[in-house]
């Protein structure tokens, strides 16, 4: 059984992964007989069986999604990288495992292409990982509408435009299984990245319903949830935080705010690549739990999560002196 974040497991964390990874998919016990090999624990190819295709959005290097990349060829699955830039993922650039695509999520024919060529390519999508996503950072009365909606149109709406584009295909295999990525910030929502957080919880929300709507359909889903994991994040939410507008009612928390753009990334994130491994492990599941989380924190925002809100709104204004 996995370690989330190395040595500082506790009993409790024991219990957790226990009732998330064994208990969850305790009802799903009844699993169809066709369900592939190839999504079995032990590798994703087995014999003589094609290689289990797997298309990730927002494989940038030095990100999640480039770390997802590596450890499902790793599992000697056949990858479809994609990102906004072929430049960003130039070191799979001659590596056959990869198949490098441009794909912008916001876009409905770049999305639409790269399905297609993929599918041209391998004939079928096994694997579908939703991991393309911004972090939106600032006092929600006063983000701009336009960033809002941004966030919104990245992290929900074009894990949505994947999900409409490759499920049709898995839904004609009766097999496939897809991984959205959200947050932990979901179980415990604190202040200053309200947007970001308001998007994960919506693609939590959609992930839970998807899975029992594509579960006749063979297809199963699962929310992968990452607590603080090295990646490029900060340096994104850095960038769009400077275009932010100047705070009109918030000039003194200022640098509270901006701290919260770097946050996952300061306090000794997870590694990339022990992040996607373990994902990758459970993605590959013949029966892959409805969630796992793993990364700085997870288990804390985890007991949080059943905290009572008094007790989250009290533990939020201490740490943010608010
Ligand atoms: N790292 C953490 O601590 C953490 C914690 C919780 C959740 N997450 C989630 O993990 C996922 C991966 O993030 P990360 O931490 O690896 O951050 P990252 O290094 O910034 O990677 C984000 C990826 O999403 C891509 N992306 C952004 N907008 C896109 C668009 N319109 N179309 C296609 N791709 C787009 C980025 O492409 P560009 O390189 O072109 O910008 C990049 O490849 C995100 O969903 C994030 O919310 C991360």
């Amino acid at each position: 059984m996995a370690k989330p974040n190395g040595a500082h497991q506790s009993a409790l964390q024991h219990t957790l992964i226990y009732k998330v990874e064994v208990c969850l998919p305790l009802g799903r016990c009844m699993k169809k007989a066709f369900l592939p090999c190839c999504l079995s624990s032990s590798s994703c190819n087995s014999g003589s069986m094609d290689k289990t295709v797997v298309l990730i959005t927002g494989c940038s290097e030095g990100g999640i999604g480039h770390a997802l990349a590596r450890a499902f060829a790793a599992r000697d699955c056949q990858v479809v990288a994609t990102s906004r830039s072929l430049s960003s993922m130039a070191d799979l650039k001659n590596d056959p495992r990869f198949f490098l695509q441009e794909l912008d999520v916001l876009s409905d024919g770049s999305v639409v292409q790269s399905v297609a060529n993929a599918i041209e390519r391998f004939g079928r999508i096994d694997v579908l990982v939703n991991n393309a996503g911004v972090l939106c950072v600032g006092p929600i009365a006063e983000v701009p509408l336009s960033s809002m909606q941004r966030t919104f149109e990245t992290n929900v709406f074009g894990a949505m435009r994947l999900i409409q584009a490759v499920v049709p295909h898995m839904a004609s295999g009766r097999k496939g299984t897809v991984a959205n990525v959200g947050s932990i910030t979901v179980q415990a929502p604190g202040p200053w990245s309200g947007v970001y957080t308001a998007t994960k919880a919506a693609l939590h929300s959609l992930t839970d319903s998807l899975r029992l709507e594509l579960k006749p359909l063979g297809i199963d889903v699962i929310n992968i949830v990452p607590g603080g994991t090295k990646s490029n994040i900060a340096n994104s939410a850095i960038a769009s935080y400077s275009r932010m507008p100047e705070w009109k009612l918030y000039g003194p928390y200022e640098a509270g705010i901006r701290a919260r753009a770097t946050l996952s990334q300061g306090m000794k994130p997870a590694p990339t690549e022990a992040f996607a491994k373990e994902a990758v492990a459970r993605i590959l599941k013949k029966n892959p739990p409805a969630w796992f989380s793993y990364g700085r924190y997870s288990t804390i925002f985890s007991i949080l999560h059943y905290m009572p809100l008094f007790f989250k709104d009290f533990m939020w204004r201490r740490i943010m002196k608010l």
